[in-house]
């Protein structure tokens, strides 16, 4: 394995991605909520550019007492969503919103002596 330096985290902040190039191939890493989320930049669908998709919050149906649908809210969760056919995957878990048996290939980070690194 090796580390492969993102970027200073104080130039990373919460929000931002940096994408990275590795000898396993482009890797998007991300600033959120405190912590740093990294995937190969390949799509579960069809391999497209996953990592260079909009974030956007999970979006949720509301559901009444009465068991009517009433609307839809943003939840807290993140999702990335997929720039060439829209599958969106859960920012700190890399999971496929539409079915949990895709994800994307997950790497771990690590932050030492004030830069952010990614284990390929
Ligand atoms: S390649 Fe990502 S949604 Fe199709």
């Amino acid at each position: 394995m090796a580390e492969i330096l993102v970027a200073k985290a104080a130039d990373l902040k919460d929000g931002d991605r940096r994408l990275v190039k590795t000898a396993r191939g482009e890797v998007g890493v991300f600033a959120h909520d405190g912590g740093y989320y990294a995937y190969a930049n390949h799509c579960a669908h069809t391999n497209g550019p996953v990592c260079e998709g909009i974030l956007i919050p999970r979006v949720l149906e509301v559901i009444n007492e009465e068991k009517h649908y009433v609307g839809q809210i943003f939840s807290d969760d993140m999702h990335i969503v997929c720039p060439w056919h829209g599958w969106e995957y859960d920012l700190k878990t890399g999971v496929f919103a539409g079915d949990s048996k895709y994800r994307l290939k997950k790497y771990e980070t690590v932050v030492r002596s004030g830069d952010v690194y990614v284990i390929v």
